[in-house]
């Protein structure tokens, strides 16, 4: 018997935990995997080329739902989501991280009720996982927050990264044996890519030297789409890059916000930054590896720069990712305090770092264990 399970994707950082899954699915008799990506990004350096790095096939399913408000996008996901449920009836659903399309498939999922599957009479709708669950800023003002709250609440099994997950799970009553900490899948991406990450030399193309520079990435909405936050961190790098090459691959939706804020030029005049499009997944790897620092607000490079033992800087009260600060490399900083924050780590050195338990590139073999025990196999 084969089981379909569909694979949901929407958003740049679902690309690489779906990837590691794909692949280890793919060589198991019993799992027939289905991408369904969604459509949230959709530019090709958003999308097309992490297919291509990751080497994954074109989606199974494309719903084609690009941008639009929180409620349009997940409105118009659960709507194409429904109906590809109901012509295809799935055995099981795994969607990842905590971005719109993870909500709206999840709530799409869990209410779906199939007309009768003859393979399987007892099953009414598919059993839908969560990959990455139990992470909780407590910032309910981080739509990310709302998506994982909601998810996890929903969801029938919980596959955690660490810890703090199972903890939080619990304390919201989900059940014991709905999870299993499994690790973190974005180490599985690049433990795989890691020789063809090594192998590029994309700081060198940009003439920067090794350890010499650093890497920002910023897109979350309380740092860009405030005109004065951004202002000020625009002015922040700018006095930054004064004193240490900056390397910034611009997200569109921040590219979106100097444009029309009138802020561009005031970075792109600055011969110690950098700016550049969004960056394939083994070139932005290739300038992880060689930085001195990140300065970001992104998620997943806390913890990859945590993984790798390159000090981060958070631009964000708070983290789904304690465990990046406890064992990792990370700090949480602001736009007041970050130059002090770095000089400190600059001269003094990152605390004493922990390896991170189950962070070892073999998550996706653990997930594909787990699924076969949910499915008796
Ligand atoms: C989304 C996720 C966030 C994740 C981030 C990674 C949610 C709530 N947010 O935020 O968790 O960290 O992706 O990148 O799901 N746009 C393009 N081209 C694209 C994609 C987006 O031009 O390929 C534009 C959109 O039209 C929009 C803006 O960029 O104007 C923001 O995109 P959106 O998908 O709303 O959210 P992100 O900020 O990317």
């Amino acid at each position: 018997m084969t089981y379909t399970i569909h694979l949901i994707a929407a958003a740049r950082p679902n690309f690489m935990k779906i990837a590691p899954l794909y692949h280890a699915l793919k060589k198991e008799a019993w799992a027939a995997p289905k991408i369904i990506h969604t459509g949230q990004h959709y530019d090709i350096n958003m999308s097309d080329v992490f297919f291509q790095d990751l080497g994954l096939p074109e989606p199974d399913l494309h719903l084609g739902i690009g941008g639009g408000s929180h409620a349009e996008q997940a409105g118009q996901v659960m709507m194409a989501y429904e109906k590809i449920l109901l012509e295809t009836q799935p055995d099981m659903v795994i969607v990842v991280g905590d971005v719109n399309a993870t909500m709206a498939c999840t709530i799409a999922a869990t209410k779906i009720t199939y007309s009768g599957k003859p393979s399987q009479p007892s099953r009414r709708r598919p059993i839908v996982a969560h990959l990455e669950a139990g992470l909780r800023s407590f910032d309910r003002t981080m739509p990310e927050e709302i998506n994982r709250i909601v998810t996890d609440s929903l969801a029938d099994i919980l596959w955690t990264p660490s810890p703090d997950g199972d903890k939080h799970l619990l304390r919201e009553g989900v059940s014991n044996e709905k999870i299993e900490r499994v690790g973190n899948i974005m180490i599985d991406s690049l433990e795989t890519l890691r020789s063809r990450i090594e192998s590029l030399d994309v700081y060198k193309e940009y003439k920067l030297s090794d350890k010499g520079y650093s890497l920002v990435t910023l897109h979350r909405p309380s740092n860009v789409d405030n005109p004065e936050a951004l202002g000020a961190l625009c002015r922040l790098l700018v006095k930054l890059s004064a004193k240490s090459p900056i390397v910034f691959p611009v997200h569109p939706r921040t590219k979106n916000n100097l444009e029309s804020q009138g802020l561009m030029p005031l970075l792109k005049n600055q011969p110690g930054i950098m700016l550049l499009e969004p960056q394939s997944y083994a070139r932005f790897m290739n300038l992880t590896f060689h930085c001195k620092m990140a300065i970001t607000d992104s998620g997943g490079l806390q913890e990859e720069t945590s993984y790798l033992g390159i000090p981060c800087f958070t631009l964000r009260p708070n983290t789904e990712r304690p465990v990046t600060i406890t064992q990792g490399t990370n700090r949480l900083c602001t736009i007041e305090n970050l130059e002090t924050e770095i000089d400190n780590v600059l001269t003094n050195g990152i605390p004493v770092r922990r390896p991170i338990d189950l962070w070892d590139g073999n998550t996706a073999a653990r997930v594909v264990t787990s699924i076969r025990s949910c499915f008796e196999i």
